[in-house]
């Protein structure tokens, strides 16, 4: 092991805890949080990181005392010192710790808070299922994104179609299970607008990993306006490859899977692909979203995400390769 003594251990250190520090901010950090319940845990976080080190440092002062100072043979105050160090003061120490946590578990579950928001999503073999619950018509469907309004109390609605998955978005709060037949909640309340990025976090098969969506966290007026415009049927092509890219669609059956709002393709396997130009990234997060990835997508699929239930097209003859993600790119 490199010791911190050498020029060489000292680097190491000192670029261990720069990597570290630098996890500490971005679109997926628990510790730079956007919403209140992430407040929360972040500072659970550093009252136990405070804590620990605050315990690290009089157990490693005591044993240097110990080591440096000539034996004694005081066993009725080395016994004091065992009871009290050893059971008593942890015993407390974690006593107000749990306690601490337990108060905050109403706050995040409390299904009897009123809320101004529902978001419905389903955890998929790799992709998420969005729905946004509509007064009197069927639930708005997107895929691999959720946008909500800054200063909204947001309850989820989670379930899972296949295996365990978990629903993680680490700016604005805890991580909760999507469990097959049954539905979890949980309650989020942005608080700071911003793109932020959601995971799995249960491993769930070969493509766990690739199981990423975007949270756009956004002024109310925004949100409503884009709530809006995903309300709205797939735009109609009217010429040019676009419209080329619509006949390729239909020909190879992509209908079967995907649904495109306001046209004959109604498929509930895939996702809605009615937006899907729109969106911030392709396949959960695996490209970005513009035309050469849409290409990459239908031809590598089972190549960038393993055990996804797509078959790839490689089939498909390169003019229309391109129409089709022309046409793909074109839903906004
Ligand atoms: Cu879904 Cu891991």
């Amino acid at each position: 092991m490199i010791g911190v003594r050498s020029p060489v251990g000292a680097f190491s250190f000192v670029a261990a805890a720069a990597l570290a520090l630098s996890s500490c901010s971005g679109v997926q950090s628990a510790l730079a949080p956007a919403g209140q319940q992430a407040e929360h845990l972040a500072r659970i976080f550093w009252w136990m990181t405070g804590g620990t080190l605050a315990i690290w440092l009089l157990v490693i002062g005591i044993a240097l005392y110990a080591a440096y100072t000539p034996a004694r043979k005081d066993l009725v105050g080395a016994r004091r010192l065992v009871v009290w160090g050893g059971v008593i003061v942890p015993t407390v120490v974690l006593t107000l710790v749990l306690c601490f946590g337990l108060a905050l578990i109403p706050r995040f579950v409390d299904p009897a808070a009123p809320s101004d928001l529902s978001v419905h999503v389903t955890g998929e073999q790799y992709w998420w299922r969005v729905k946004y619950p509509r007064a009197g018509a069927a639930p708005l469907e997107l895929a691999n994104e959720i946008r909500l309004p800054v200063g909204a109390e947001v309850d989820f609605l989670l379930d899972s179609t296949d295996v365990i998955h978990s629903f993680w978005i680490p700016s604005l709060g805890g991580k909760v299970d999507m469990i097959p037949g049954r539905q979890t909640r949980l309650r989020l309340s942005p608080r700071r607008t911003g793109t932020f990025r959601g995971v799995c976090a249960e491993y769930c098969g070969a493509s766990h990993a690739w199981m990423a969506f975007s949270v756009v966290v956004q002024e109310r007026a925004e949100f409503e306006r884009w709530l809006e415009r995903q309300a709205a049927p797939a735009r109609t092509p009217s010429e040019g490859l676009a419209r080329e890219g619509r006949d390729v669609f239909t020909a190879n059956g992509c209908g079967a899977c995907h649904t495109l709002r306001g046209t004959l393709s109604s498929g509930v396997v895939g996702p809605d692909l009615t937006h899907v130009g729109g969106r911030e990234s392709l396949a959960a997060g695996v490209l970005p979203n513009h035309e050469a990835g849409f290409g990459r997508w239908v031809v590598e699929t089972d190549r960038l995400k393993p055990g996804v239930h797509m078959p790839a097209f490689g089939m498909l003859a390169a003019h229309e390769l391109r129409a089709l993600a022309a046409y793909l790119e074109s839903l906004e």
